[in-house]
């Protein structure tokens, strides 16, 4: 009878002792990261938080939760708001450059707790049919985050795209750039692999990177291909100029980000004044993807799609010597300009 009470404790014993650890594994993943659990400073002045911009992790957790129900559909927007839960333009934008890391920027920055991103590319200002259902049109299409919160998005049409300065401009003139780039002629190829890939899944034949890029009649870099032309940074960089000064910018080291994401990040923590909250935890090498990839706590972790991290095709080594001889002055330039030097060949 006594041997058959101890093992019946023992059985209950052991389904509380799992209901309890299930719980708090659940919790863990809903709520956010082990390393988070610490109080989160005060973003520094100049976004002019509401109020102070001092908020607890816990609500920021909460909210994460609370977002989480709303987009399934278990609770109403009356109550997203009764948590002052709003939809902000951004405070900040990754305008370009295409394939120089935007996504992986975006999604970096946005295990940073005082950070809310876009998830969708929003394609406002360089699209003449979204920019004229006004700027109300786009704020709705910014997801929930508490005022002392900063929103993100990214376009990377924006950068080269004309109308756009002038039009984030009259937006707010104070609004912080990042612009990731990437050594130019890699960013080309990169580039070049994306449209390949489209043309392949249409099963519609491409030319090859080499026909593209170069001029077959002048056998000079073909200026009139696009992903040449995207990779002159300095050129669309001095329209941009024009609008916003050099200070409201900050370069991200694309090529960097891959190989050693943590410092790319701090420095744009800085660039934003936000506290220092990405840690080496947040990012694990990934062997199989062969990148870094995302761990937001004890459970929950992602990589990028797959869509990220294209294997480009192989380029005539002449052509390649040949583009990096054409972007050379360019890109002095634009060290010259940013105040970053990348060292590019
Ligand atoms: P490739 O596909 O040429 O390798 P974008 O998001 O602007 O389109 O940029 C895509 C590029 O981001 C990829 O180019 C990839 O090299 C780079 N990248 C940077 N960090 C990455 C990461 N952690 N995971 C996957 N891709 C990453």
């Amino acid at each position: 009878m006594l041997f058959k009470q101890q093992v019946w404790l023992r059985q209950k014993l052991l389904v509380l002792g799992s209901l309890a650890v299930g719980s708090l594994l659940y919790l863990v993943a809903r709520v956010g990261s082990l390393d988070r659990l610490q109080p989160i400073c005060p973003i520094e002045g100049r976004f002019g938080a509401r109020g102070q911009a001092d908020f607890p992790l816990r609500a920021l957790q909460f909210k994460r939760g609370l977002l989480h129900e709303f987009r399934k559909g278990n609770v109403s927007k009356e109550q997203v708001r009764l948590h002052d839960l709003v939809q902000q333009l951004p405070k900040a934008i990754i305008i370009g450059v295409r394939k120089g890391g935007t996504r992986a920027l975006l999604e970096m920055l946005n295990l940073h707790p005082a950070v809310v991103k876009a998830s969708q590319e929003i394609h406002f200002f360089d699209n003449d049919e979204n920019y004229a259902k006004g700027i109300e049109w786009y704020r709705k299409k910014m997801p929930f985050s508490y005022p002392q919160q900063i929103t993100i998005e990214k376009s990377p049409a924006y950068f080269i795209t004309e109308e756009v300065p002038e039009r984030i401009y009259k937006m707010n003139s104070s609004i912080k750039l990042l612009i990731i780039v990437r050594e130019p002629t890699t960013r080309a190829i990169s580039d070049y692999t994306q449209v390949l890939e489209g043309k392949e899944r249409k099963n519609k034949t491409y030319y090859k990177f080499e026909k593209l890029a170069i001029d077959p009649n002048t056998c000079e870099v073909n200026t009139k291909y696009k992903a040449v032309r995207t990779s002159i940074y300095t050129k669309h960089l001095e329209r941009w100029l024009k609008y916003f000064p050099i200070e409201q910018f900050h370069i991200v080291d694309g090529d960097r980000l891959i190989t050693e994401p943590l410092p790319e990040l701090q420095l744009v923590e800085k660039f934003l004044n936000l506290p220092p909250r990405i840690s080496q935890y947040n990012l694990y090498f990934n062997v199989t993807r062969g990148f870094y990839c995302l761990r937001f706590n004890v459970i929950f972790n992602k990589c990028l799609a797959g869509s990220k991290g294209r294997i480009h095709p192989e380029v005539d080594p002449s052509v390649i010597t040949k583009l990096r001889k054409f972007f050379h002055p360019f890109n002095q330039k634009f060290y010259q300009i940013t105040g970053r030097t990348l060292n590019w060949p």
